[in-house]
């Protein structure tokens, strides 16, 4: 297995977020936003002792820095965990995500243009169509008087869909795609994060591209078993990692992002009335969205030993890269704690910074767009959270709405 570590930790609250903070602790799922503007003015820099030795940078300056430096730091692993990654740098276990210069741009410019604009504008009418069949279906339970969850019936389902159809695996799968999930980057050492191999992630991949090499597929899945580089195909392992990369950072990401934007939604109804009213202003709230409830912390390893913001850091320790509060920054953003849905200068950094900024970012876009437009055109303004406290949310490094209870219709 490739994230999947063997060890269960003893898991204790939070009592000072400056010197143990915990990104799994439920305070910090619930709301992270006060944790990250009181660190940021008391101790931009954070550092805990758990998972062996981690670091936290709250400032955008400090995560700027990071991000783009290659040198002092390795993306050999970029999900904090009690242990690392076996797979050495420069590949890393899942391409071009953990990988390092000069690999990573190799790794890198394989997938590009599967997500180009006009390639991923082909997966459109695709994703129109899934999120209007999605939409029956809770108009359905409406009608029936049933209770409506705008996660569980609706986010989680886009991103599996898309994602599934480029890699040629069957939509139906999602259940499987979030369990991996699941068990990848929020069940860090909580159970041990034991699997038995037959429902390994690995295992099932196994068996998709058996399966594909049976009935050979023009898809992404195809392209990446025949690609070449320097007249040689990619191994097996750089094969699967790239796939198990696409699965976690196509999904979790998305869903998540849609799912912070419908919340917001639900409760600021004049926002909401604005968009149903100026479709013309949606592209520029989704911007806002983005930057203000960026779903997206990745992590770095400490290559060198040396100082950053003020602290000594070692190499081996872990560096959380908080790009959604490097978003909430009052110094770099004005009025950053505010959602102004029509924010003109919004350079945020929720697709990340540096050399490994999201490839997925059209596509991503493009379900967004979507999901909104199908949702507002079909509901205008009519919903909200049937009760804000029921809202739960995912643990660890990626942030979004697992469940979302909505009254419909009122
Ligand atoms: C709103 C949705 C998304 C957000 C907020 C997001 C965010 C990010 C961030 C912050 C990074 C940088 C990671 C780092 O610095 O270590 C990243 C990288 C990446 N993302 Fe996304 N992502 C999203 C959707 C997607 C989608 C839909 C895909 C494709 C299926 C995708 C594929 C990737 C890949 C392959 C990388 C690695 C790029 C590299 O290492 O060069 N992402 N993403």
């Amino acid at each position: 297995m490739i994230y999947v570590v063997g060890m269960t930790i003893e898991r204790t609250p939070v009592e000072n977020w400056a010197t143990d903070f915990d990104h799994v602790d439920p305070a910090w799922s619930k709301d992270p936003y006060p944790i990250w503007d009181e660190l940021r003015t008391t101790c931009p820099m954070a550092h805990s002792e758990r998972y062996g030795g981690t670091w936290l940078p709250t400032t955008h300056e400090l995560v700027h820095a990071i991000a783009y430096d290659t040198e002092n730091y390795t993306s050999r692993g970029v999900i904090v965990s009690p242990e690392q990654p076996e797979a050495p740098a420069p590949v890393g276990p899942a391409p071009p995500i953990t990988s390092d210069p000069p690999f990573h741009q190799i790794a890198r410019r394989l997938l590009l243009p599967a997500f180009a604009p006009k390639a991923i504008e082909r997966w459109r009418p695709y994703t129109v169509e899934l999120c209007a069949r999605l939409l029956d279906d809770i108009e359905a339970k409406v009608a029936a008087g049933e209770p409506v969850d705008a996660a569980i019936d609706y986010t989680q389902h886009i991103p599996v869909g898309v994602i599934a159809g480029m890699l040629g695996l069957p939509e139906e799968d999602g259940p499987t795609f979030r369990g991996f999930i699941h068990r990848i980057i929020e069940d860090i050492g909580e159970h041990g994060n034991e699997v038995a191999e037959e429902d390994s992630i690995d295992a099932y991949l196994d068996a998709a591209i058996e399966a594909h090499l049976a009935d050979p597929q023009d898809n992404l899945l195809e392209y990446l078993l025949n690609v070449e580089i320097e007249g040689m195909k990619l191994q097996p392992e750089h094969v699967r990692g790239t796939v198990i990369l696409l699965i976690i950072a196509g999904i979790d990401t998305t869903w998540s992002a849609i799912g912070s934007m419908l919340w917001h939604l639900a409760q600021h109804p004049d926002d909401t009335r604005r968009l149903v009213a100026d479709p013309g202003l949606r592209p520029m709230a989704i911007e806002e969205f983005l930057r203000a409830y960026g779903p997206v912390t990745m992590a770095r390893i400490v290559a060198k030993d040396h100082e950053q913001g003020g602290r000594q850091l070692t190499a081996g320790d872990w560096v959380l890269l908080p790009f959604p509060a490097a978003n909430r920054d009052p110094a770099e953003f004005e009025d950053a704690d505010r959602v102004i849905i029509d924010r003109k200068v919004n350079r945020h950094s929720a697709f990340g910074l540096g050399i490994h900024r999201c490839i997925g970012s059209n596509l991503a876009r493009m379900e967004m767009a979507v999901a909104l437009d199908t949702w507002l055109d079909r509901f205008g303004s009519a919903f909200s959270l049937s009760d804000p406290d029921a809202v739960t949310w995912s643990s660890g490094q990626v942030r979004g709405p697992r469940s979302m209870p909505m009254v419909i219709g009122a």
